[in-house]
Order: structure tokens, then sequence, then C-alpha cells
């Protein structure tokens, strides 16, 4: 018996890859492997369904609070944004492929089959995870090793009698999971063509965001999320209700030109209501927090894990190194931060902690603990060699 395991997401791709694997590949089985990662629900049910329908052997995997906690977390810690995304596509491939692995190790198989497409980035990061994860295994990209456009997938989904929703004209294709929902394809190719309403589905349009907005209170310890507007709640239900929240707030729409791997530029569309929200408080609370030294070099440290992550290297040991790093500096990131949302924008308003490296009667106007005459000294050197530079220039 030839088995192949599929990572399964119920979409086109990976839909035709059944068919595929039996008549074109040759297996005699197909596995599908879907892992839950806080897509809907329904999405779920119905990759399982159509899985039913199809004749593999299915698994539903919930990895939902592994996600929030193990990757999610870790992509905040690390003020996770790439040219503005806030990589949530990218951190739920390397954990798909670990249970994609964990479920052909249970069966004993060590052949894998997945749909992303030879332009894209998620064939490097869900590859990377399976050889790093199970050497030796044979990996099939059948969209990718055939060339296919999505056109032909739907005719051919027709013809095998495969289940789709996409048509010719709704060719959206949706990657979603608790950290963000990316919508990409069709006309929203084009640089220049305004994403239409009907894309969005987690966060309103501005215009019909509340006339009142929100005020959010958002609590963090060390780093970590551990409550909002003074209710604690674990971390996936924190995660859920800031993407309820800010996105009947309208907050969280991308729309961005993104460079890939491979060199292309793609535009982009998200929606990540919780991931913005959280970043943007995680970072004022950090800058609250932080000597002016940590923040300048967590800065690169941040910004090198966010490639790592982008590019799937995620088991790569330098990622472990820099996750040492920022986990040292979070010990001190407790503390709480006020947000408000108003019909799109985002504003901290507030920001608080235990570790707050202010203190009042230094920096105010209003007091002379801080003896101004002692800057003196300091303000005639500053710049030193700037100024004799100047000088020189006005002699010559
Ligand atoms: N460009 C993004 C990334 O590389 C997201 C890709 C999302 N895929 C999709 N089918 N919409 O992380």
């Amino acid at each position: 018996m030839k088995k192949v395991v599929l990572v399964y997401s119920g979409g086109l791709d990976t839909s035709i890859c059944i068919p595929m694997m039996k008549e074109e590949y040759g297996y005699d089985s197909v596995v599908t492997v879907t892992v839950d990662v806080g897509q809907p629900a329904s999405d779920i049910a119905e990759a399982a369904e159509k899985a039913k329908i199809m004749g593999t052997e299915h698994y539903t995997v919930d990895a939902k609070d592994e996600f929030v906690k193990d990757y999610c977390f870790k992509a905040l810690q690390a003020n996770a944004l790439y040219q503005g995304y806030p990589i949530s596509t990218s951190i739920a491939r390397p954990l798909i492929s670990a249970k994609a692995v964990e479920v052909a190790k249970k069966l004993g198989a060590n052949a894998f089959a997945h749909g992303c497409t030879g332009k894209g980035n998620d064939q490097f990061r869900i590859e990377f995870g399976i050889y790093a994860l199970l050497p030796g295994s044979t990996i099939h990209a059948p969209i990718r090793e055939k060339n296919l456009t999505r056109v032909w997938e739907i005719e051919y989904a027709q013809k095998k009698g495969v289940p789709i929703k996409q048509s010719l004209e709704k060719i959206w294709s949706i990657d979603e999971n608790v950290w963000g929902r990316s919508i990409e394809g069709g006309r929203l190719e084009e640089p220049n063509f305004a994403p239409p309403e009907e894309i969005f589905q987690w966060t309103k349009s501005p215009k019909n965001a509340s006339n009142d907005g929100a005020e959010v209170l958002i609590e963090f310890e060390k780093g970590i999320p551990v409550g909002i507007n003074g209710k604690k709640m674990g971390a996936l239900e924190i995660v859920q209700s800031l993407n309820k929240i800010a996105g009947d707030n309208g907050v969280g729409r991308i729309d961005i030109m993104e460079d890939r791997m491979l060199g292309l530029k793609v535009r982009e569309n998200y929606e990540c209501p919780a991931a913005m929200t959280l970043l943007t408080a995680h970072q004022a609370l950090e800058n609250l927090v932080l000597t002016r030294q940590e923040i300048k070099f967590k800065h690169l440290v941040d910004q090198e894990w966010t490639n790592m992550a982008y590019e799937g290297l995620w088991w790569d040991p330098l990622k472990d190194n820099l996750e040492a790093f920022i986990a040292s500096t979070q010990k001190r990131v407790t503390g709480t931060v006020r947000l408000n949302l108003y019909k799109g924008s985002m504003q901290v308003s507030g920001r608080e902690s235990p570790w707050a490296l202010y203190n009042a009667d230094l920096a105010s106007f209003d007091t002379q603990t801080f003896d101004q005459r002692e800057s003196t000294g300091m303000v005639k050197i500053f710049g030193m060699q700037s100024k004799m530079y100047h000088s020189l220039k006005s002699k010559m």
C-alpha cells in the first residue's frame, strides 16, 4: 500500500491534489491532515466533509492553543511585521508541517504532498518543516511540479467531481488563522485595483464602524497578553476577542505590495485586527520599560527573527538564539496599555508598568531635581567632530 500524507485545507489547490496523488503519482491511498489554527469552524467541517466524499483517511488536528501560545505570541514578542504584515500565514506553516509529520509518524508513512504553488513562500515553509522534522521524507508539490494555473485547476476539479467553492469569477485565494486572514488572487493581483468590500470578513469598513469607537486596556505579563479591560483571559480568548473588538472598529486592514522570497512583488490584502492591536500595545509597553540601548538592539534582533519566520526557517538554531535574547528582554514587559480604536484608526492613549523607566520628578518641566545646569558641559562637547568638520569646511 503506497500511502501519502496530504497537508489539506479543503481549498482548491489541496483538493485537486487528492485525485492527482492517485491518478498521476500512483498512490493507493491518500491521508488528509487538516490543522485547526483558528480558521472558521465551517472550513474545518467542510474539509472533513470533502475528505469523506473523496474517500481519504482524514485527520483534523486542533492546534489553536499551541498556535497562539508558541507561534503568535513569539511573533508578538518579536514585534513581527514584515513590510507591514504580521506574518500570520507564515507562522502557521511550520506548525502545520509539524502536525502532518506527527500523523505520518503514527502511520509509518514518509511521503507527503502539499498544494503550494511554485511562486509563493509557503512551499519553503512547509517543505523545510517536513525535511527538518522527518529527514528522508519524499515531498510532492503537484501545483508547482505540473506548473498549474487556477483556471486549469477549477476545470480539473469540475471534471473530477471535486467539490469546490471557487468559480471563474470568485477566484479569491484565502488563508485564515486566528492571527490573520489573507486574501489574494483574481483582480486583487492588480496593484491598482481597489479591494472590493466583499473580500473582508473580520473588519467593518471604517465608514460602517461604530460612531463611538472603543477604548481597550491590554494587560501584559512578561511580554504575554493576559487580560483585556481588567478581565483575565486565556491566550486564545484574548486573540479572539480582540479580533472582534478591533474588527468591529475597522482596525486591522492591510493592503501592501509584498516582496516574496523568490523576488516577486505581489499585492496582498490582510485583515489582522487582533495582531495589529496587540503589536501596537506590546511595542508601546516596551518603549516604556526597555532602555534606549535595548530598544535599538532588539529592533535588529526582531527584524532578523521576523525574516527567518517569514522564510520558514522556524527550526534553525539561530532562531532559538534570537528567542533567548528576546525572552530575556521580556522579563520586564509587564504592565497595561490603553488604546483607542475609532473607525479604522488606532491610537495609544496611555501605558503603565512597575518597570517604567520614567521618573516624573526628573522629566517634568516643573521640578528642579534634575539640575538643568549640569547639562551645559555635555551640550558644549556633544557632536565635537561634526563641529570641527564644519569649521574646517568654512576655511577651505
Ligand atoms: N504572502 C503571504 C505570506 O507569504 C500570505 C500568503 C497567503 N496565501 C493565500 N493563499 N492567501 O505569508
